[in-house]
């Protein structure tokens, strides 16, 4: 019973806020290119008064990445837009693109804290007409001002001076939102500048990370599993919250041939804030010559 307490009192007193970066390299570039790096954050789950999360944030600017991905989930109260915008202001000054999550339509409601050790899909997840709207729309023009290019449903190129983005995105597959553009026709020529297809989603439900690989995807990024949030020691999953094997939660996992990056994200609904053995986390990713 002691030792219980103290585990939850861990989980959520000491490992929630417990931030760190991890790194991952992925060698998907064309042989000849240089390194580009991209920080991928998720599942922020902000609300008011988070300052520890915001100090974080902050700090992950330093790191220079060519690119932010965020991969949605980013509110878990009502009022927390300002919070998520304070926290995101220095990387807004870098190029980014997202893809929005459940947690950025609909604020998260009280339930059984344990049931995400046993939901696995949309229906478990009880998503109907009565939840309260969160401010979607303000945050992605938010977003949009500061020059980050929303994902939601449609494919988009990005041009860097020593690489060219092609991203294919979609809205949430756990809510059934997910309607694939493909990439763009000009994705696949074979002209001198090297460049490389990214899909990137919030939920990797298997038929998302398919879909990707089939379009023609070197390389997907998501979130949405919290890595598991509740692991057993050593950090390994016991769920993933959709179809995902729970062995691929976090980290680099291949989807046929394709690597699929996974991040355990950086909060939880605020109506579950613990975390066990899956410290929150953004992640550094370079992309490197060696497809
Ligand atoms: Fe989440």
């Amino acid at each position: 019973m002691v030792a219980g307490a103290a585990t939850v009192a861990y989980a959520h007193f000491y490992e929630l806020n417990h931030f760190t970066v991890r790194s991952e390299k992925l060698p998907v570039l064309p042989e000849g290119a240089q390194d580009f790096s991209i920080l991928h954050i998720s599942d922020m789950h902000m609300i008011p008064g988070q300052q520890k999360k915001i100090r974080f944030m902050h700090s992950l600017a330093e790191l220079e990445p060519d690119l932010v991905i965020n991969t949605g989930d980013n509110l878990s109260h009502l009022q927390g837009l300002p919070s998520l915008l304070e926290a995101l202001d220095p990387l807004l000054d870098i190029p980014g693109v997202f893809v929005p999550g459940s947690n950025c339509y609909y604020a998260p409601i009280m339930k059984n804290p344990a049931r995400y050790l046993w939901k696995q899909s949309t229906a478990d997840e009880g998503i109907d007409d009565a939840r309260v709207k969160l401010p979607t729309e303000q945050m992605h023009e938010a977003f949009e001002e500061r020059g980050w290019v929303g994902l939601i449903n449609r494919f988009d190129v990005m041009n860097f001076e020593k690489l060219r983005l092609e991203f294919s995105g979609v809205d949430d597959p756990h809510i059934g939102y997910d309607e694939h553009p493909g990439f763009s026709p000009n994705a696949f020529s074979t002209d001198d500048t090297p460049s490389v297809r990214l899909g990137v989603c919030h939920a990797p439900y298997l038929r998302t990370l398919r879909r990707f690989v089939d379009d023609g995807a070197q390389a997907i990024f998501a979130g949405h599993t919290h890595g598991g949030q509740v692991c057993l020691p050593g950090g390994r999953a016991l769920v993933s919250n959709c179809d995902l094997p729970p062995s691929r939660a976090k980290g680099v996992s291949l989807e046929d041939d394709v690597p699929v990056h996974v991040s355990a994200g950086l909060g939880t609904s605020r109506f579950a804030p613990v975390r066990l053995f899956c410290p929150p986390e953004a992640v550094l990713v370079t992309l490197t010559a060696g497809s």
